[in-house]
Order: C-alpha cells, then sequence, then structure tokens
C-alpha cells in the first residue's frame, strides 16, 4: 500500500474534514482517517453545508502528504470521486456518474460529495481528502429528497458501511499510487473522462469571475481543469466553479439544489 490507513471513528464530530486537518496541522502522518457516524458541521464545497444525521452516510477524511508537483494536486479531487465510485461499484453494484469536479450522480441525483482541502502543516503541505457518500435516506432535510439519493434508495437494501469503507480505501490506494507514476496524472485525466457524462460536449451554464457563462465541456486538462467553449467561442479552462447542465435548468431541475442546506 501507499499508505498504510490508520482509522480513528467517532460516534459524532464536527466534521470529520476540520478534524483530519488538524491533526495533520499536528503533523499526523498520510494515511490517517477521520470516520463519524455523525457530523454536526458537516462540509460542502463552495462554502454549503453537508447534512450528516447519524447512520444515513459514510462520513470520511484521510490525510495525504503528496510528493508529486504542485500542480498535479488538483487530480486528488478528482482521485477522490474515482475511488468513492469504484467502492459504489465494487460494494453496492450501483454504477455512478461523474459530474464535473467530484460529484457522484445517479440518475441526475447526488450520492456523494467530495472535499478536498490543503492544510498548511507541520512537515510541509497536505491535503485532506473528504469523502460523504449517502447511505440511507434518514433525517435529511425536506428539500434533499428531490436532488439527493442514496444506496438504499437505488439498491433497496442497506448497504455495509463497513465494507464499504474498506473498498474506498483500497481505492484511493490504488489511484493515489497511480498517481505517483509518471503517466499516473494522464491516466487519471482520461479515466475520468471515461467515467464521466459531463467530460466531453454538455451544455452546461457556470458562473465564473461575477459572470454567468454557457458554453459545452470539451475534456479536461492536464492539470484536472475543465475546458469549456463558450458560446462566443472562447475557451475557459475552469479550476473551481459549480456547473450545471443547461437541460436540467431548461426542465427546473437543480441536481446541486443542496446548496440550501446540503447531505
Ligand atoms: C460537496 O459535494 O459539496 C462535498 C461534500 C463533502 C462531504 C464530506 S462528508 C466527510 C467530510 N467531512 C466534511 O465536513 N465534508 C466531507
Amino acid at each position: 500500500m501507499r499508505f498504510p490507513p490508520v482509522i480513528i471513528r467517532y460516534d459524532r464530530i464536527a466534521s470529520t474534514n476540520t478534524e483530519a486537518a488538524e491533526q495533520a496541522r499536528r503533523g499526523a502522518p498520510e494515511g490517517v482517517c477521520i470516520v463519524a457516524r455523525a457530523q454536526t458541521s458537516g462540509r460542502g464545497r463552495q462554502g454549503r453545508t453537508w447534512a450528516s444525521p447519524p447512520d444515513a452516510g459514510l462520513y470520511f477524511s484521510i490525510i495525504l502528504r503528496p510528493t508529486v508537483e504542485e500542480r498535479w494536486w488538483p487530480l486528488i479531487s478528482l482521485i477522490g470521486a474515482l475511488a468513492a465510485r469504484d467502492a459504489l461499484r465494487i460494494v453496492c453494484s450501483v454504477e455512478a456518474d461523474i459530474k464535473w469536479p467530484n460529484d457522484l450522480l445517479i440518475n441526475g441525483k447526488k450520492i456523494c460529495g467530495v472535499l478536498a482541502e490543503t492544510v498548511e502543516a507541520e512537515g510541509g503541505r497536505a491535503c485532506v481528502l473528504g469523502v460523504g457518500i449517502n447511505l440511507r435516506s434518514i433525517g435529511w432535510p425536506t428539500e434533499l429528497a428531490a436532488s439527493a439519493t442514496s444506496v438504499e434508495a437505488e439498491t433497496g437494501a442497506v448497504p455495509d458501511g463497513e465494507r464499504l469503507l474498506q473498498a474506498l480505501i483500497n481505492a484511493l490506494d490504488a489511484w493515489y499510487a497511480l498517481l505517483h507514476t509518471e503517466t499516473g496524472p494522464e491516466a487519471i485525466r482520461r479515466a475520468w473522462e471515461h467515467r464521466s457524462s459531463y467530460a466531453f460536449g454538455k451544455r452546461v451554464r457556470v458562473a465564473v469571475e461575477g459572470r454567468t457563462v454557457q458554453g459545452t465541456t470539451r475534456g479536461l486538462e492536464p492539470t484536472g481543469a475543465l475546458r469549456l467553449e463558450t458560446e462566443s467561442g472562447e475557451m475557459l479552462h475552469l479550476y473551481s466553479a459549480e456547473i450545471m447542465e443547461l437541460r436540467e435548468l431548461e426542465t427546473g431541475g437543480d441536481p446541486d439544489s443542496r446548496r440550501s442546506d446540503p447531505g
């Protein structure tokens, strides 16, 4: 294994990402995993919250100390999505789509989110990779029902959270080891493109630097940025943004409407 995992478990914690970041700052090594049965202040991307009722999700964060060039670090969040997708396929037999950058969707509904954060830590800069997988649709805020799904809702069976956790760690380890090989970044980019219906030819709307633009996706840059060809023919490289499929906008759906109160 690239990292020997050390799993620290909590019944309840504010946020596994926050705890992992604190431990990283204090010098905890790569491979320390924080897992909780519930989070009281679960955090999502773009400053959103992540509703984390008891036993409704897998709430997981891992400390990574990558030794690859920093330009490849954005690929770590893509690895989080690839690994969670693998784990869901292997353990729960569900095939998820990847919405850029790292949301996992089933029939347009979100089943998993990934939050990668860098931490200025003792022993150098570290990365905390957080993954939230919806196991059961219980205890959620009502508005989530339209935009989110869970393993139980998709399969009719309550998933084995422990098996899912082990599969997630194994898959992460494999993708992370690949990242550290010479051809790894390119292989990861291709794997992501292959598994995402958002990679090529998807018409989306996105807010960039205070303006809203519409365009068509044209694959990923080597560093993981999304290429978006705007309607005026400009090619944008998106590193961090919220994209929305135009077809969903036209029909009034919003698979990411968790922004009011995510989970
Ligand atoms: C998103 O899609 O907005 C990202 C959600 C990430 C949620 C996970 S749950 C485990 C870890 N701890 C957190 O506070 N957030 C991440």
